[in-house]
């Protein structure tokens, strides 16, 4: 689709104005506005703004360090992203091709819901970036830098008047250290990804039943007993923590509890429910440690510790996780059970929730807001919680009809492996919330993207995120009327090149995992064979990789296969599956999409035999073989499908059965290597198209 057709497409669907549609320098080279998050308010205009070495920015208006940083950091990613090399720094004062202004400073510490609105004119003179405060400069900035393309007379970005501001304040990445560690620069990085779609919230999940991963000074053994050595230093995350402020994001850490605190009763268990002694959990899944909540031990030692923390942490929410308690060391300790009788407690449930209230009475205690996943909601908790919702939309719903403040994560779990397509569609005030009043819809702050770390190494980790948390980045900044796949897809594209300039390994990494599966001895020919395997296939989704593992995988399995490799979502999946049914709906007519399609099959059906000699070589690469061997053998029943059909013979109806029936045969033996073909039901469509009678004859 072409800029103009997917533009003016997301025109229709989200009513933005456009003024003019043209090219911006020649007809023939029309500037795309790739930009993503889409702004609230576009307004095009005649001609483009030249980016070459006489490029300058300056600051009109308010100035603070964090400002000039931003600038300098603005001319790095545009010497990136052109590798124009810009002599002038950032000039404070006078004329410059960018003119950046804001009123005045945001909030010393960011608060949930300050204006982080900006507008942007961009004319052939110039342009200028204004925002109320520091907020909405850097995210104008990234506006700016998106909007950049190569024309045909060089660099240039499209005239343009955007007004833009996010449709909801809450728009989080939450990211799991605890089941794999992640260095700092792991995390730094996908700051920077965060940055560039205008996310504003790092939800640092810190504390696992795998590790315990910050630096306790008052609790030390925390660390030492609970994390391999693979913790984050007080001065790291204060280092962490400026490095988000300066990007326009919150921090806020979670310390899960009472479950999945097995890592912090390996040196504490005098705070647990069970008799111990306590190993770090090197497994997956839900466990029984629980702390004790009938013990004011534990309390006493979660005051202190929760008092250290918020001092380390200065936003105003403090997270305490909350979920998935499965009460067994509860039921088998008599003490605990004993304390149930003597309150009338009658189930976990209310035993959790009493747990809850006292923590959050500790967490107001030292002047944060609490927030906890949705089982911390029960009747009675206070007004102020904030609850994250990841069982679904009712529960999200239902505080809001209550009166409490919500954020969604059901629908953005992103080790699901989910396509941005499915992301995309879930929207905070979608389904039940849809039928909230006004009111209880403001309560709905809006949403985080959630990277549980099972199987995400500091190699593979932004191929995790990226470019899919681009989408739901998208959804949770963009007006509700923003719905163009098409469109969206073009965006992601686009954004996902822009955002290896600014140092994301989402695309990189796979050279050299490809790389190390076949062997320094790989033969180019074998190389790129593999990287069309790798292209082509996805792992398998939701939690069902588990079901199909050798053995059962622990956090000391190592992260070095091809289901380790391959993207989340594969393009060339997803652009062969959009031709299918392009062509169906032809008729088979379409004679160049008919060459598009039969070329990919070619490809697939040849793919096997040119990795065998490899497989021989590399134990990694066997062990991807039968899903190679299903693609190779899936490509080849559709293709003769459709030479048949061409030829006149289309596919009877038991043949049909049978061809397809072989086909989901396939996509179980791609499962052997933990991968799936998602390119099956464009070749169960094809089928489809293959024996419908007449179809395909001319
Ligand atoms: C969760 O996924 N247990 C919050």
């Amino acid at each position: 689709m072409t800029w103009i057709k997917s533009f003016a497409s997301a025109v229709l669907l989200a009513s933005f104005e456009l003024f003019t549609v043209v090219s911006v320098t020649h007809a023939q080279s029309p500037i795309p506005l790739n930009v993503m998050p889409l702004p609230a308010k576009v307004q095009r205009a005649e001609g483009a703004l030249k980016i070459d070495a006489s490029f300058t920015i300056a600051f009109a208006g308010y100035r603070e360090p964090r400002l000039d940083r931003a600038g300098q950091r603005f001319l790095r990613e545009l010497h990136r992203q052109t590798g124009i090399v810009f002599f002038s720094p950032a000039k404070s004062t006078g004329p410059a091709t960018l003119t950046i202004a804001a009123d005045h400073q945001s909030k010393p510490v960011q608060e949930l819901g300050e204006d982080e609105s900006y507008t942007l004119d961009i004319s052939p003179a110039g342009a200028r970036l204004h925002a109320t405060n520091t907020l909405g400069i850097l995210h104008g900035l990234q506006t700016f830098l998106q909007l950049v393309a190569i024309a045909s007379e060089g660099f240039a970005v499209p005239a343009v008047h955007i007004e833009d501001q996010p449709r909801f304040p809450w728009r989080g990445l939450m990211i799991d250290v605890g089941r794999h560690f992640e260095p700092v620069e792991a995390i730094k990085r996908n700051l920077d990804g965060m940055e560039a779609v205008k996310m504003n919230v790092f939800h640092w999940h810190l504390t696992e039943n795998q590790g315990f991963r910050v630096e306790s000074r008052k609790f030390p053994k925390l660390q030492e007993f609970g994390s391999d050595g693979l913790y984050y230093t007080q001065d790291e995350i204060r280092d962490v923590i400026d490095y988000a402020r300066d990007r326009g994001i919150r921090v806020v850490p979670e310390f899960d509890m009472p479950g999945h605190t097995t890592a912090w009763l390996v040196s504490h268990p005098e705070i647990a429910s069970g008799s111990g002694p306590y190993a770090i959990e090197r497994k997956w899944g839900v466990f029984d440690p629980a702390m004790d909540p009938t013990s004011e031990k534990t309390y006493k030692f979660l005051d202190d510790f929760i008092a250290e923390m918020a001092k380390l942490f200065p936003d105003q929410f403090f997270h305490i996780g909350g979920d998935e308690v499965n009460g067994k060391e509860w039921d088998a300790n008599p003490k605990i059970q004993a304390f149930k009788r003597s309150h009338k407690i009658k189930t976990n449930a209310e035993l959790q929730a009493y747990f809850s209230g006292r923590v959050q009475d500790l967490v107001t205690k030292h002047k944060k807001t609490p927030i906890g996943w949705d089982e911390i909601l029960v009747p009675g908790v206070p007004k102020t919680i904030v609850i994250q919702s990841w069982r679904g939309l009712d529960s999200l719903t239902a505080a809001a009809r209550m009166g409490y403040r919500g954020i969604l994560s059901s629908g953005y779990y992103l080790d699901l492996g989910w396509s941005a397509a499915r992301h995309y569609a879930v929207d905070p005030l979608g389904g039940p919330a849809a039928s909230l009043s006004p009111g209880e819809q403001q309560l709905i702050l809006g949403g985080e993207s959630c990277m549980w770390s099972e199987y995400v190494s500091a190699e593979n980790i932004d191929s995790r995120i990226w470019p899919r948390n681009a989408a739901i980045a998208e959804r949770l900044w963009s007006p509700a009327d923003a719905t163009d796949l098409a469109s969206m897809y073009d965006r992601l594209n686009a954004e996902s090149e822009r955002l290896e300039w600014l140092g994301l390994t989402h695309r990189s990494f796979q050279r050299l995992m490809l790389q190390r599966i076949a062997g320094s001895g790989a033969s180019l020919e074998e190389l790129s064979a593999l990287t069309d395997l790798a292209r082509a296939l996805e792992h398998q989704k939701d939690y069902t990789r588990e079901e199909s593992a050798a053995s059962e995988p622990t956090s000391f399995t190592p992260l070095n296969r091809l289901v380790d490799a391959v993207y989340p979502e594969s393009e060339v999946s997803r652009q062969f599956s959009v031709a299918a049914d392009q062509y169906a709906a032809s008729s088979c007519r379409d004679s160049a999409l008919a060459a598009q399609i039969r070329a990919q099959l070619i490809e697939w059906t040849g793919l096997d035999a040119r990795l065998q000699s490899l497989a021989q070589r590399s134990q990694l690469m066997k062990e991807a073989s039968p899903a190679s061997a299903a693609l190779s053998q899936a490509a080849k029943i559709a293709l003769e499908a459709l030479d048949e059909a061409v030829k006149g013979a289309p596919l009877s109806p038991e043949q049909r059965k049978s061809q397809s029936d072989a086909l989901n045969a396939l996509e179980k033996q791609a499962h052997g290597s933990q991968l799936t073909l998602p390119m099956l039901p464009a070749l169960q469509k094809l089928l489809d198209t293959a024996s419908a009678v007449g179809a395909c004859t001319r």
